[in-house]
């Protein structure tokens, strides 16, 4: 159902306005990479203004947008100036500004940069033929839940150190917390995450591991430790991050590589590839939408921004923007360097980035040893959910042959 539009408020010409609903349009339902791309990129303004759901901005421009995500004195990452993202405790180091985000950022950047993560393949390389020798004799999977649910979050859960008995519980608070139209129920997913989590930051004080949960007990900002609040928020945002958006993008990179053969063979025959290859698979597979707050009334590039508007980022587009990519919507392993913004831009860019590539090349890699050709069962079409700040295919049915 489509939620109601509000007034347009004085201060914003009609040219700037479009309607677009982020949660309910239906062009979100198949192929939101290439179909919202095509009617925002082709019909609407750089920046306009949506109706929709409380009424906010949208950025639909590859350079508009990282240039506004480099301006955090207007563009704000603090809950203060976006109502739509008032959690308490605030989320660290997302909901900081410069110069402190700096500091909130550096205990995670440690434990998750390349150095750090490269120590992980090989576990993960286990993981994923272990994965592949259970699924391979039955000739068929539903990708999403049996491999998109499994392989990252399992990964995940055992670097944050979140016992794996609970891993349906924290899936859907991300799940809510991710989709929900509403703020209230945004914030209540939230609040129980942080319930849920203090319980397992108590656990680590009392008995210190080497996970991440621990990290985060043991990390300082500046020369004093963190607080329960900053604890809590940190937790929250990792969990947040970490358990809904690598199974977003591999399962679109799955949907990809089973819908085009030819493209899936030249993997398979030239396996030295998959690591270029894949950054062209993720340049149409982006699924998140960051948020600003606007800090105080201006205009950049003719737009009127007044304080406390929210600014929503379609970080998908970005890399299908034909100012920046030439033939933006078609799949191409022959590009030199294909360019997105799938990690954001900016101070904020992902601390995960590292980890979830390793995990996309390394199932990349296994899956195309393992599985010859493959296809999407009955060459059905795929149905995407796009409401909230994360995409997703719904369900990724695949088949192939058993020798
Ligand atoms: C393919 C999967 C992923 C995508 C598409 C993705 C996307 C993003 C984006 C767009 C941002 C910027 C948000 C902003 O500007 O407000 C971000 C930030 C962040 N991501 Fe990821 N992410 C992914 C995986 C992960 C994973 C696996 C983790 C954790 C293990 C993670 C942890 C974080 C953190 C902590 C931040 C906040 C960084 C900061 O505020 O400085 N992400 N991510």
């Amino acid at each position: 159902m489509r939620s109601e539009a509000l007034a347009i408020p004085a201060h914003i010409p009609t040219s700037l306005v479009f309607d677009y609903d982020m949660y309910r349009a239906p062009q979100l339902g198949h192929d939101p990479q290439r179909t919202v791309s095509r009617l925002l990129q082709e019909n609407a303004p750089d920046v306009f203004y949506s109706p929709y759901n409380g009424g906010h901005w949208i950025v639909t421009r590859a350079e508009t947008a990282v240039d506004m995500l480099r301006q955090p004195d207007k563009f704000s990452s603090l809950p203060e100036h976006n109502k739509h993202r008032e959690f308490k405790p605030r989320m660290l180091p997302i909901q900081s500004d410069p110069p402190e985000h700096l500091e909130y950022r550096k205990p995670l950047g440690e434990r998750l940069s390349p150095e750090a993560v490269r120590q992980l393949e090989h576990d993960i390389r286990a993981f994923a033929r272990e994965i592949l020798a259970g699924l391979y004799p039955k000739g068929r999977c539903e990708f999403v839940q049996e491999v998109g649910l499994r392989f990252p979050i399992a990964i995940f859960m055992r670097l944050s150190g979140a016992p794996m008995k609970d891993v349906k519980l924290l899936v859907s608070l991300a799940d809510k917390y991710t989709r929900s139209p509403e703020l209230v129920d945004r914030q209540d997913a939230v609040r129980r995450l942080g319930q849920y989590l203090n319980n397992e930051l108590r656990d680590r004080v009392a008995c210190p591991r080497s996970d991440l949960l621990t990290l985060i007990t043991q990390s300082k900002v500046g020369d004093r430790p963190l607080n329960d609040d900053e604890r809590e928020g940190m937790c929250v945002l990792l969990f947040l991050a970490g358990l809904d958006t690598v199974k977003s993008v591999l399962s679109f990179i799955f949907a990809r590589l089973a819908q085009s053969p030819e493209h899936y063979r030249r993997l398979v025959a030239n396996p030295e590839t998959i690591g270029t290859a894949m950054e062209e698979l993720m340049r149409l597979s982006g699924v998140s939408q960051p948020e600003r707050g606007v800090t105080h009334d201006f205009v950049y590039r003719g737009v009127p921004f007044r304080k406390g508007d929210r600014v929503v980022f379609i970080t998908p587009l970005y890399g299908m923007d034909d100012r920046v990519t030439e033939n933006p919507f078609e799949l191409d392993f022959d590009r030199p360097m294909p360019r997105h913004w799938v990690f954001g831009a900016g101070t904020h860019r992902c601390l995960g980035s590292h980890l979830a590539r390793l995990e996309i090349r390394v199932l990349i890699e296994e899956w195309t040893k393992a599985i010859p050709a493959m296809g999407v069962e009955n060459n059905q079409a795929i149905e995407a959910e796009g409401r909230g700040l994360v995409w997703t295919p719904k369900a990724l049915p695949l088949v192939w042959q058993v020798s």
